[in-house]
């Protein structure tokens, strides 16, 4: 599997690969987002959700593991697992609801839903170097793949 690499100077650089990858719509997409505490993840998912058209305010929702966002382009869920106890409890909340087929659905700290989450169809992985970020972007699926063709596109324009 391919890879794409991007180095993320500051927190609007992290947002404009969110924004990009908003740009590219897929249908039903399930992006991970992993990287340690503070790696940049919901600051990823803020590019995301507002390149849709989102104004407000985007936080992890940790306590509550899921956001939805209600835009002009339609649904995206947001997940942060980080408090995640038992993931059966994503079985309770009707986890396979949320994958449609036509909304976008980001995780954050999808391990600690192992087995219960469907797999990505790419996982963007942020990493602190120093004073920036490092995202390594990987695809998981034929559409995954045809993504981070697009990104690699626009990368190069
Ligand atoms: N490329 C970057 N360079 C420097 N700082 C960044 C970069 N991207 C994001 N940050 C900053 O890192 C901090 C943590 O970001 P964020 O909350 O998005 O992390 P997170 O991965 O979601 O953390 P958590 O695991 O706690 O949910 C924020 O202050 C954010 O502005
Ligand atoms: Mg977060």
């Amino acid at each position: 599997m391919s890879e794409l690499r991007r180095i993320l100077r500051d927190p609007d650089d992290t947002e404009k690969l969110g924004a990009d990858l908003a740009g590219i719509p897929r249908p039903g997409i399930c992006i991970y987002l992993t990287g340690e505490l503070g790696a940049g993840k919901t600051t990823l998912a803020r590019g995301y959700l507002r390149a849709l058209g989102h104004r407000g305010s985007v936080r992890s929702p940790t306590y509550t593991l899921v956001e939805t966002y209600e835009l002009a382009a339609g649904r995206v869920h947001h997940f942060d697992l980080y408090r995640l106890k038992d993931p059966e409890e994503l079985e309770f909340m009707g986890i396979r609801d949320y994958f449609d087929g036509v909304s976008p659905v980001l995780v954050e700290w999808p391990s600690m839903g192992a087995g219960f989450f469907p797999p990505p169809d790419l996982t963007v992985d942020l990493s602190a170097d120093g004073a920036f970020r490092t995202a390594v972007i990987t695809s998981g699926s034929p559409a995954g793949e045809q993504a981070m063709e697009a990104l690699r596109c626009s990368d190069q324009s």
